[in-house]
């Protein structure tokens, strides 16, 4: 492998910046979203901004206003919004101190590390992602309490009403939710031990989903907070529901569920703060190691989506995502060397073998040396009228999580079980692969590729940023963000933009249709890259406070997605 000096590497960076940018659309051709003067939330779906929106216009915090995204998604985005998974909210108050939530799923108590495996150690097909053995210990109703009654100001019951009117008289479903649901039926179906009725039948866009038994769900959790989940009816029909179908969750599992509050991670990208998740998210340290590698570099003489620029990302991402798989996992049981990772003499170092005519083959590459150690997700950010903001990110894991609905509750359970490295080096559904830091551990924490961010400009709020897409995430964050710093675009048009990703394994870069015109992908196939275009990648929803102070939504077109505000 080839090794350069900080002399070279210095003499490579100037040479590597002269190549000709690839032009950007003329400015009065550039997208722009919803421009408003105080507040707004976008998410992925139009009901839950609007559900945000009207809490925000009462006189909500941002907190107040996610609580209620997050429980209106459960019922208008049944696809990943969800009571029956977990997520990561990372806010930012207008005073600008930071926090963040660990909702994350955990291992039921009878978890074990070969629970996946037969008898040979061989993988057994679909039962860490289909089915009741696939799902984790929910985390999002225990998430939204917290965040509540750390920062709430709104009455709990006035955050779920909404919520609770979409399920009980029902909504429209859009092309795109009507298409998702008639493509499970015949899962939903054969997955279920008491066939979901309410999701099973030849939608058409417009008709309209009435959700009866998760709004007296949703009921019980508004008058009794958390016990209205972890106990009593909810708590007793989820248990039922895991007898039946084989599952392995117990009621001493939901009693001992418990969110976490922890620091944000922080770090410096050209004199922007971000701020991001720490683990159990992979996705903040990743995001802080990519932004460091290419922190060197003149992105924007290099210029949006050139070769030399989609060569530079990619090899950053390769060596972030073999750090991934042999360091991160959750912190309350391996100890993973957060600040060895971080440290930038080690980032410049793991940069000295990238060269910038060829791809460095991942069978070359492993996890640096150190002295210790989808799309089916979905994101919202927030910005209130006192400039507080929230970025949540939050998952069932796979589309319809584990596709199984909890009978007589009417909600469904996530398959996060699936993002623990189920056999070492085995991938995931995403394709990641891991180790000994992601094993399965009873009340372990799975290890999550979700980055919700929020970047800071001078002391003051900037950029609030996040989207589902499993291992495409990170790399879906980490162009978000260079889009708005390096190459100065609005939210609209760097949430427009096309993306690509690498992830160490497969080696390949997978890409958006259209990302890379003929020529460049000529130019990159020379380097040695292998290229993968797999339709679209990520759905990103964003906010970008404008040099004027008002806020500029990106709400991602890739999806339904949208953008409320006043
Ligand atoms: N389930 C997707 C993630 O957490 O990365």
């Amino acid at each position: 492998m080839k090794k350069i000096s900080i002399f070279s590497l210095s003499l490579l960076l100037i040479i590597f910046s002269c190549k000709p940018a690839k032009e950007r659309l003329p400015a009065a051709d550039r997208p722009t979203g919803l421009i408003t003067q105080q507040a707004m939330v976008v998410s992925a779906h139009p009901l839950a901004s609007e559900a945000g929106k009207q809490i925000l216009a009462r006189g909500g915090n941002a907190i107040d206003a996610a609580i209620a995204t997050q429980f209106a998604l459960a019922v208008v985005f049944p696809y990943a919004g969800n009571i029956g998974g977990g997520g990561f909210m990372v806010i930012r108050q207008a005073d600008g101190t930071t926090a963040t939530l660990d909702f994350r799923e955990k291992a039921p108590l009878a978890a074990h590390r070969d629970m996946y495996l037969d008898k040979k150690g061989e993988v057994i097909e679909n039962l860490s992602t289909l089915g009741h053995l696939a799902v984790g210990v929910p985390g999002s109703v225990d998430g939204m309490v917290r965040a509540h009654k750390k920062y709430g100001t709104l009455p709990w019951a006035d955050l779920l009403a909404p919520a609770i009117e979409l399920a009980a008289k029902g909504f429209p479903l859009t092309e795109r939710e009507a298409a998702g649901l008639n493509n499970r039926a015949e899962i939903f179906a054969k997955t279920n031990t008491v066939v979901p009725r309410q999701f099973i039948k030849e939608w058409q866009a417009g008709d309209t989903l009435v959700q009866t038994e998760l709004a007296a769900t949703l009921q019980r959790i508004s008058e009794q907070g958390r016990d209205g989940f972890y106990k009593g009816e909810t708590a007793r029909l989820l248990l039922e529901e895991m007898q039946r179908g084989g599952g392995i969750i117990t009621q001493e599992d939901l009693d001992a569920y418990e969110a976490k509050w922890r620091a944000a991670l922080t770090g410096n990208y050209r004199g922007y703060k971000i701020i991001t998740m720490p683990p159990p998210s992979s996705g903040g340290i990743a995001l802080l190691q990519l932004l460091a590698m290419v922190e060197p570099y003149a992105l924007a003489e290099i210029g949006h989506n050139t070769a030399d620029y989609a060569h530079l990302l990619v090899e950053a991402e390769r060596r972030a995502y073999a750090d991934r798989a042999e360091y991160l996992g959750d912190m309350d049981y391996y100890n993973v060397p957060v600040k060895q990772l971080l440290d930038r003499s080690y980032l410049l170092e793991r940069m000295q073998s990238f060269d910038p005519q060829h791809a460095t083959p991942s069978d070359s590459i492993s996890h640096g040396r150190i002295m210790v150690e989808s799309e089916q997700t979905t994101h919202f950010s927030i910005v209130d009228t006192q400039g507080n903001a929230v970025a949540v990110t939050t998952t069932l894991n796979g589309a319809f999580g584990s596709k199984v609905v909890v009978g007589g509750a009417g909600f469904f359970l996530n398959n996060e079980m699936d993002d623990f490295s189920i056999k070492p080096g085995f991938p995931n559904m995403f394709g990641l692969i891991g180790g000994e830091a992601n094993a399965i551990e009873p009340g372990k924490r799975m290890l999550s590729s979700m980055t919700p961010t929020i970047v800071e400009k001078n002391g003051k709020l900037f950029f609030v940023t996040g989207t589902p897409g499993g291992a495409t995430i990170i790399t879906s964050v980490f162009q978000s963000v260079l889009n708005v710093i390096d190459f100065g675009m609005g939210a609209q048009e760097a949430v427009n933009a096309k993306r690509f990703h690498h992830q160490w394994k497969p080696d390949m870069i997978m890409m958006e249709t259209g990302t890379f015109d003929e020529a460049t992908q000529a130019e990159l196939k020379a380097r040695g890259h292998k290229l993968f275009d797999r339709g679209k990648i990520g759905r990103v929803d964003a906010i970008l406070v404008l040099p004027d102070s008002t806020l500029e939504g990106g709400a991602d077109p890739r999806g339904d997605d949208a953008a409320a505000g006043f």
